[in-house]
């Protein structure tokens, strides 16, 4: 449903400010690795730029990029007006502040998988008294060395924090050895996992629905609640990433970090401040709290060809141009054994290539206990609530409401929205990208957008227990039409349960 632009903002008198704790530090120097990946120069840069452009960056925050690459400061900045060229949207390509951002800059050559090169670094980056915050976005293989070079070069410290860009490892063993190495070196205080889906808005926004308001948490529980449903669905395919995302398929890519982290954020208990250690204890407790999965509770599939946005598309083996095993599409009932949450179905999907883009987090209230209409042919649908994230940001509750009229034949109800549009309800506030966010609370070290160990290590122990259902029972991926909502078995995973996807 597309809504109609704001004439104007309205105001909102008692808004609460959050304000951060005060014993964070703006780090005085960024050092990113993988300075001339795809994730730099689609994400990174225009966020950077975006903090410049905002005053939110220090004036003199020094950007110092670092990946194989022979380049000169000079070129690397030429790579980065490109890049913003590229990305940026186009109301802000043209910004006067492109210039001064690329002051910002400055390059570094290192082959991240030998010490050499590292004391080189060390020197380029200079005093960093001041503060260093790291971002490490390499293939996992680097993980290690590169810890290895810092701390060889005497970059580690506590006046140093490092954030880690998935993937973490591809099983809970390997997240394992990633997480050791880190630690040899950095204290778990100064280290920063990324999930960019907590840097978006409207995922920090699920908190402040759940924990700024009374309304709903009396029923949020298994007692209101009948089931949840969280979709993530794509239109794209491969987009280029062939290796990787074969290697890895949409339950290592998707589930086991973005949908486990919206779901923890769903059904976690209120945490006692919003600041790192509460929100992420009571997330870590749901976490541990998921129950194995049976094969009979999960759906594989992996797209053929069909047509998305009309446009006709090829199926997944011609696309990777051989034939594969790897899922494109994961549906899954998961259940969480605590007490608020017994007999409560989380039904989770997500794949490529589906019918649309769709983030989205379905509540599903029970029926209240009684109709009084029934005897006036009055009937009634279970209220839900539709939190949906992207590409609009909406939160909408569907209530039972009377339809107009003498009622001379009965009473007739109808299901109709109340609608709380983000877009229009913030329309001056600029639409940003998640790693606007995490780049900030990494410069300024507040780590509560940012996963933990121990959360990283329920997620794994339970994708790992699906895996192995999958290898031993040989579950393989069923096929679906691109452009469609997965393969037929997903839905009869809900249709068994008397219960419909949203769609
Ligand atoms: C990434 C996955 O983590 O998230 C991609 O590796 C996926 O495969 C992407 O496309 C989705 O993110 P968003 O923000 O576009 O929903």
């Amino acid at each position: 449903m597309a809504y109609p632009a704001a004439q104007h903002e309205p105001s909102y008198p008692r808004e609460a400010h959050i304000t951060g704790p005060s014993n964070h530090h703006p780090a005085s120097s960024l050092l990113l690795f993988g300075a001339t990946g795809d994730l730099t120069k689609r994400k990174l840069l225009p966020s950077l730029f975006a903090l410049h452009e905002d005053g939110l960056i220090a004036p003199d925050l020094r950007i110092v990029g670092t990946a194989r690459s022979e380049l000169t400061d000079k070129e690397f900045c030429q790579i980065a007006r490109e890049a913003l060229h590229e990305y940026l949207p186009d109301d802000r390509k043209a910004s006067d502040k492109i210039t001064s951002f690329l002051e910002h800059l400055q390059y570094q050559t290192l082959d991240a998988s030998t010490v050499e090169g590292f004391d080189d670094l060390a020197t380029k980056l200079g005093d960093i008294s001041g503060g260093l915050s790291i971002f490490l976005s390499t293939a996992p293989f680097l993980f290690e060395p590169t810890i290895r070079g810092l701390k060889s070069a005497g970059l580690t410290g506590d006046h140093i924090r490092i954030g880690l860009e998935k993937p973490l490892g591809d099983n809970l063993a390997s997240s394992a050895v990633i997480n050791d190495a880190v630690a040899s070196a950095f204290s778990e205080q100064q280290i920063f996992r990324i999930d960019h889906y907590l840097g978006k808005e409207t995922v920090q926004n699920l908190m402040a629905l759940r924990f700024a308001n009374m309304m709903f948490e009396p029923l949020w529980n298994a007692n209101g609640i009948d089931h949840v449903q969280i979709t993530v669905s794509e239109t794209v395919g491969l987009e280029g990433r062939h290796g990787f995302y074969d290697d890895t398929g949409a339950l290592r890519d998707m589930v086991q970090n973005h949908m486990l982290q919206l779901l923890a954020i769903t059904a976690m208990e209120a945490p006692a401040d919003f600041d790192a250690t509460s929100v992420r204890d009571e997330k870590v407790k749901v976490l541990r709290s998921l129950r194995p999965v049976g094969a009979s509770e999960m759906v594989r599939g992996q797209y053929g060809s069909g047509a998305v946005d009309g446009k006709s598309v090829d199926g997944y083996f011609d696309d990777l141009g051989e034939p594969s095993g790897t899922e494109t599409f994961v549906g899954i009932k998961a259940h969480i054994d605590n007490w608020r949450w017994q007999g409560v179905p989380f039904y989770l999907r997500t794949g490529k290539r589906m019918a649309e883009r769709r983030s989205e987090i379905v509540i599903q209230f029970k029926c209240v206990p009684h109709n009084i209409f029934g005897d006036r042919g009055g009937k009634l649908n279970a209220n839900r609530l539709v939190i949906r994230l992207q590409p609009e940001e909406y939160v909408r509750l569907m209530v039972m409401a009377k339809k107009p009229s003498m009622d001379r034949d009965g009473v007739t109800l109808r299901e109709v929205p109340l609608d709380l549009s983000l877009t229009q309800a913030f329309s001056r506030a600029r639409r940003r990208i998640a790693y606007e966010r995490l780049l900030l609370d990494l410069i300024d070290g507040d780590p509560t957008l940012f996963v933990r160990r121990d959360e990283v290590e329920a997620q794994w122990r339970w994708i790992d227990a699906i895996r192995e259902v999958w290898e031993t029972q040989e579950v393989e991926p069923k096929p679906y039409s691109s452009g469609s909502w997965g393969p037929s078995a997903a839905i009869a995973l809900t249709e068994r349960d008397g219960v419909s996807w949203n769609e």
